[in-house]
């Protein structure tokens, strides 16, 4: 079952697990997430995560085996503003999905994280074991969700379905797998600088005097198809051991990072003409720089990141007219 399954990353998941031949069961409320992303013949049950009972009975009557949850909000700054929001959509959400979990018996779960669970690292590099210190409410959702799925599988430990968890904490995802899969929140810097240069006016660039090699912001982009692809690594794994056997953590980045210039920059090739960026002051709130390390992602699910950041811009490129008249 994906909550959120008609979503940016929900539909790349999708059609991925579908392509392994695993059914799956989408339900999500619409509010961002789009039916016509979902499959012909996939079952939609339109309902909001926070309901415990439509959960509950949607898993019962799907006979889920697991459920990958990516119904959340995710914009930093709009939680900024409007964090109780933040804390009712996504606290509420996962406390209720794992209720119906439990429930229902059902003991494979796939969380969608967030490297903004890391805050402001002492280094670039993080690992999973690094502290957790959000700085934004999204974050500290994020956190609380993490906590919350751990708390659970400890307690079913002992009980006839015991859980198998797996934590995906997303990097900065960019990209779609098809054109009719763009990214339609226009939140982050690829489809916002995209959405500058297609109305002929400037990407900006939040603070050039930040202590990285160009003096703007350094992310690690990770392609929107590769971390579809970490899902279904996520999936097997769950399904190769003993429920209970799994509760792990991992990044989902490339392991390097990409300044906001050599964004930009890219915008520009593949776009065919200069973005002509303009710099403006920092935006608050941004570490100066955010890499993964992943080591244990390799490792132990055998995944690594296929595409690179031209890839990347590329498609959302290709994809944007699409993107934008949705
Ligand atoms: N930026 C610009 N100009 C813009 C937009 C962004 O310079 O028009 C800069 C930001 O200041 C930042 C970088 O581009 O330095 C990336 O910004 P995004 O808003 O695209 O992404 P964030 O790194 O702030 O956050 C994103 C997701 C979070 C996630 C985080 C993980 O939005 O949910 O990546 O690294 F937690």
């Amino acid at each position: 079952m994906l909550t959120g399954g008609a979503g940016y990353i929900g539909a790349h998941v999708l059609r991925q697990l579908q392509a392994v031949n695993i059914d799956v069961v989408v339900v999500d409320d619409l509010s961002t997430g789009l039916a016509s992303r979902v499959p012909d013949g996939t079952p939609l049950v339109q309902a909001n995560v926070r309901d415990r009972t439509a959960m509950a009975a949607a898993m019962r009557d799907f006979d889920v085996a697991g459920v990958i949850h990516f119904a959340a909000r995710k914009a930093v700054g709009e939680s900024v503003e409007r964090p109780l929001y933040y804390y009712r959509e996504n606290v509420d959400g996962v406390i209720a999905l794992l209720e119906a979990m439990e429930e229902a018996g059902v003991g494979r779960f796939v969380y969608s994280s967030s490297a903004a669970v890391y805050g402001e690292p002492i280094s670039p590099d993080v690992a999973e074991e690094a502290p957790l210190i959000p700085t934004s409410p999204y974050g500290e959702t994020k956190v609380v969700g993490e906590w919350a799925t751990r708390a659970s599988a400890v307690s079913r430990h002992d009980s006839t379905v015991p859980l198998s968890f797996v934590l995906l904490r997303y990097f900065n995802v960019a990209g779609a797998g098809g054109d009719d899969l763009g990214d339609t929140s226009v939140a982050n810097l690829v489809p916002l600088a995209l959405r500058a240069v297609a109305a002929g006016d400037r990407p900006k660039i939040f603070g050039t005097d930040y202590p990285t090699p160009d003096g703007t912001c350094v992310r690690d982009y990770i392609h929107v198809v590769d971390l579809a692809a970490a899902h279904v690594s996520a999936v097997n794994l769950c399904d190769d051991q003993p429920l209970g056997g799994v509760g792990t953590a991992y990044n989902v980045g490339t392991g390097s990072g990409s300044s906001v210039r050599e964004v930009i920059d890219m915008v520009s090739e593949v776009v065919g003409f200069d973005a002509n960026p303009e710099a403006t002051a920092r935006r608050e709130g941004d570490p100066a720089a955010l890499i993964a390390a992943v080591g244990r992602i390799n490792r132990e699910l055998g995944w690594t990141a296929q595409y690179g950041l031209r890839d990347m811009v590329a498609s959302a490129w290709s994809a944007w007219p699409t993107t934008a008249r949705e």
